[in-house]
């Protein structure tokens, strides 16, 4: 089939590529600038381009977002661009990429997403919305920007459950495959770890002699991610642990 994933560039987006085309499909990769081998451009956040890049698709996977910039703008309005510029004839299947946790924890990215999720709930199109949860490279970003000199800072009992961006992607590839859900399932890594033990395993394997101490967070947001609502209830799981991204 001819598959179009939005976000192609990104974390996730360029390791999706390879297990669409192992499963036999055509695949182009949109992004703002459209550069690199299936590079094709469209723009979510002023509908730039995007009908030409949605001409032919037959399944979407969309892994577009904009976290740091304006998430209302690109992951909600750009989601609803993307409803009216795909040809519903020839749609078979949207992937929607979200977060595990979107409908329940207080942040503003994540009300963004859970918006992006009702849009697509709403269009009447073939779709899976999948919730994922923290990529381990995603983690290992967080735990470098939060390290102060010895110290890395984490907020205390939090519960997350970091998955490969390889078993996501292939993960997807296989879910394109099956009949699209009509609504959320949930994909996550094998193991459902504190922010602390995380912590200590990144330090000790790539800044050692800092210390990590847990802070604790008050609010809603801290006792969402506390409860446990980052972490997935069901779903499948991929196998490979953050200690074996770290060594591995
Ligand atoms: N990171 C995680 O741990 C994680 C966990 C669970 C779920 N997710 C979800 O998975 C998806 C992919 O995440 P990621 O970490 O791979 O994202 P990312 O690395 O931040 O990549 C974002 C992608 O979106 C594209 N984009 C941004 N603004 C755009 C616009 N106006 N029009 C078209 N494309 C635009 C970017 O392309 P250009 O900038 O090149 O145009 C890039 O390809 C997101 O929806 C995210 O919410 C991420």
């Amino acid at each position: 089939m001819d598959v179009l994933v939005t976000g192609g560039t990104g974390r996730l987006g360029q390791r999706l590529a390879g297990p669409l085309q192992q499963a036999g499909h055509a695949v182009r990769l949109m992004s703002r600038r459209g550069t690199g081998p299936g590079g094709v451009r469209g723009d979510l956040a002023t509908g730039q381009d995007l009908d030409l890049a949605l001409a032919g698709a037959e399944v979407v996977v969309h892994a577009a977002s904009d976290p740091q910039g304006d998430p209302w703008q690109v992951d909600v309005a750009g989601t609803r661009r993307l409803v009216q510029a795909v040809d519903r004839d020839l749609l078979r299947h949207l992937v929607y990429v979200s977060i595990v946790g979107v409908d329940r924890i207080p942040y503003g990215y994540y009300r963004a997403k859970f918006a992006a999720e009702q849009v697509l709930l709403a269009s009447g199109l073939p779709v899976t919305l999948l919730r994922v949860t923290q990529f381990h490279d995603f983690v290992d970003f967080l735990l470098d920007t939060a390290r102060r000199g010895p110290v890395l800072p984490v907020p205390m009992g939090w519960r997350v459950q970091p998955v490969d961006v390889g078993e996501v992607a292939q993960h997807i590839a296989d879910v394109v495959g099956r009949p699209p859900s009509g609504g959320v399932v949930e994909y996550g890594g094998p193991e459902d770890l504190s922010a602390a033990d995380l912590a200590r395993a990144w330090a000790a394997a790539r800044a050692p002699g800092a210390h990590v101490v847990a802070t604790p967070v008050p609010g809603k947001l801290g006792a969402a991610f506390r409860d446990g609502a980052a972490v997935p209830s069901g779903g499948e799981r991929g196998t490979r642990t953050y200690g074996q991204h770290l060594h591995g």
